[in-house]
């Protein structure tokens, strides 16, 4: 993805912004696109395209759990552990799915690729709580550990294209 693509991208929607600096995070969704993750080039093209220094584009990058510094897998999977869903066996519930996928318990990829398991803030679905969140637009909760296999069964018998970041 090159500056000049990105520059291209965000022109149409410049007007919506009031700062310069906003236009950030429409730019590294776009630039994070169809391969679903940013790389070190990535974010250099968009601190091209948005006058912002690198540093900036990195952090701001690092600091939102749907914006991808690493590859993903096809379908990732979002374990809220704010107050409401802790409280209610969220950690248990990340600890089942990261185990059941082979992933550290602080989350990652499947060896085949599939899925991710990430950690997320309040989903804003707390009075379902634990709740958890496929590729950033369908939540559910509350979830228990066999619903949460059977989502997990379900995401690998069906993969479906990444979807766009709205
Ligand atoms: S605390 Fe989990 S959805 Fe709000």
């Amino acid at each position: 993805m090159t500056a000049e693509e990105i520059r291209a991208h965000l022109d149409p929607i410049r007007d919506q912004f009031a700062e310069e600096r906003s236009l950030v995070l429409p730019a590294l969704k776009f630039a994070q696109g169809e391969k679903g993750h940013l790389t070190g080039d990535d974010v250099t093209e968009v601190a091209a395209a948005t006058n912002l220094t690198p540093a900036y584009v990195e952090s701001i990058a690092s600091f939102y759990d749907r914006i991808y510094l690493d590859p993903v897998g096809k379908r990732v999977v979002s374990v809220c552990v704010s107050l409401s869903c802790m409280l209610n066996g969220s950690d248990e519930l990340l600890e089942h799915l990261c185990s059941r996928e082979g992933v550290s318990h602080e989350g990652g990829t499947s060896a085949d690729g599939e899925i991710t398991v990430q950690e997320a803030q309040c989903l804003g679905a707390c009075d379902r709580a634990p709740c958890l969140q496929v590729d950033a637009e369908e939540t559910m909760g509350p979830v228990t550990l066999s619903e949460a296999d059977a989502v997990a069964d379900r995401l690998r018998a069906e993969p479906q294209p990444r979807p766009v970041l709205r």
